[in-house]
């Protein structure tokens, strides 16, 4: 039994090692250190998934240009998404240019396994029926940029677009149960809610919900007083950046699982929590 576990560390090292090695060459290929917030991070990668994250970047560039997503957020959602065990398929709500896109394409390409369903209007839609002001710079759709960036991340064959209201998408979706479903379209409590609720049946048991923009005060208001109490997932402690937040959807109703040796499996119980949603600092698990 020792020896069984001697023998997983030396192979738990192993790969770091060589993951460590592969991503200290390709950014001395890219252009050297000077230019990278976070190659420190990246070494937490296995070797296959730090050896997809730099083909990536040596076709877009690692920064979010047109994208709005900060880097480390981009990091955290394609970790997760291509560690996160299961088969099936990614679903993003929310795809704006395909920056989040090209990554969770690129998690199934190391997978070799599933694809990515990009759900979107393209038009910028925003809560309460406005749109983000700079659609305009798209002429009112970012389809095309859309299209563009996953070409020039070269991960195509790994996407499907699906095009109109998340709620009403859903009810379209014809793709393989989801492993990984990414909620980034509107923002406000009733939006949440409704792409949780309207995609909840199509995610795997154990499979992984990733919430971004938890630092928002009506999705943390969601996630925290409707997902946290019902007891249909479990949180995924410790392991991601604040403004990203993922639950897992449990096995079996009101039973929580541990899934991956990610960190210390804890419920997630808000009435313990004692600070308000709008001053979110970051994720908790109680
Ligand atoms: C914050 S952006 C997504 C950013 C993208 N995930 C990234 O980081 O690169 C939100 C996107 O969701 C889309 N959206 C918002 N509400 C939507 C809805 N109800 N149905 C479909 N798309 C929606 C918008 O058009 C916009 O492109």
């Amino acid at each position: 039994m020792k020896l069984a576990k001697l023998a997983y560390k030396m192979c738990e090292h192993r790969l770091a090692c060589s993951a460590a090695r592969h991503i200290v060459r390709s950014v001395r290929r890219l252009g050297g250190l000077k230019s990278y917030r976070l190659p420190l991070e990246a070494l937490a990668l296995d070797a296959p998934v730090a050896a997809g994250l730099m083909r990536l970047w040596q076709r877009i560039h690692w920064s979010s240009g047109d994208g709005m997503m900060p880097a480390d957020e981009l990091l955290n959602i394609y970790r997760l998404a291509a560690s996160w065990p299961g088969k099936g398929d990614i679903v993003e709500l929310g795809s704006w240019v395909g920056l989040t896109t090209s990554y969770l394409a690129t998690a199934c390409e190391v997978r070799g396994e599933g694809r990515v369903w990009a759900v979107d209007t393209f038009e910028g839609t925003k809560e309460g029926g406005e749109s983000y002001p700079s659609i305009e710079r798209f002429d009112g759709s970012t389809l095309e940029a859309f299209r563009n960036q996953v070409a020039k991340a070269g991960v195509k064959k790994h996407v499907s677009e699906m095009v109109g209201y998340t709620t009403e998408m859903a009810k379209q979706y014809r793709g393989a149960p989801i492993r990984v479903l990414f909620i980034d379209a509107d923002h406000s409590y009733e939006g949440v809610r409704a792409d949780f609720e309207t995609w909840w049946p199509h995610v795997s048991p154990g499979g992984l919900i990733i919430f971004h923009d938890y630092m928002m005060a009506d999705v943390a208001r969601f996630v925290d007083e409707a997902v946290g109490q019902d007891g249909r997932v479990t949180c995924l402690p410790g392991s991601v950046v604040p403004n990203v937040f993922a639950v897992t959807k449990n096995m079996v109703m009101s039973t929580s699982v541990s899934l991956l040796a990610l960190g210390p499996e804890r419920h997630f119980r808000p009435s313990e929590r004692n600070d308000s949603p709008s001053q979110h600092k970051g994720a908790k698990c109680q």
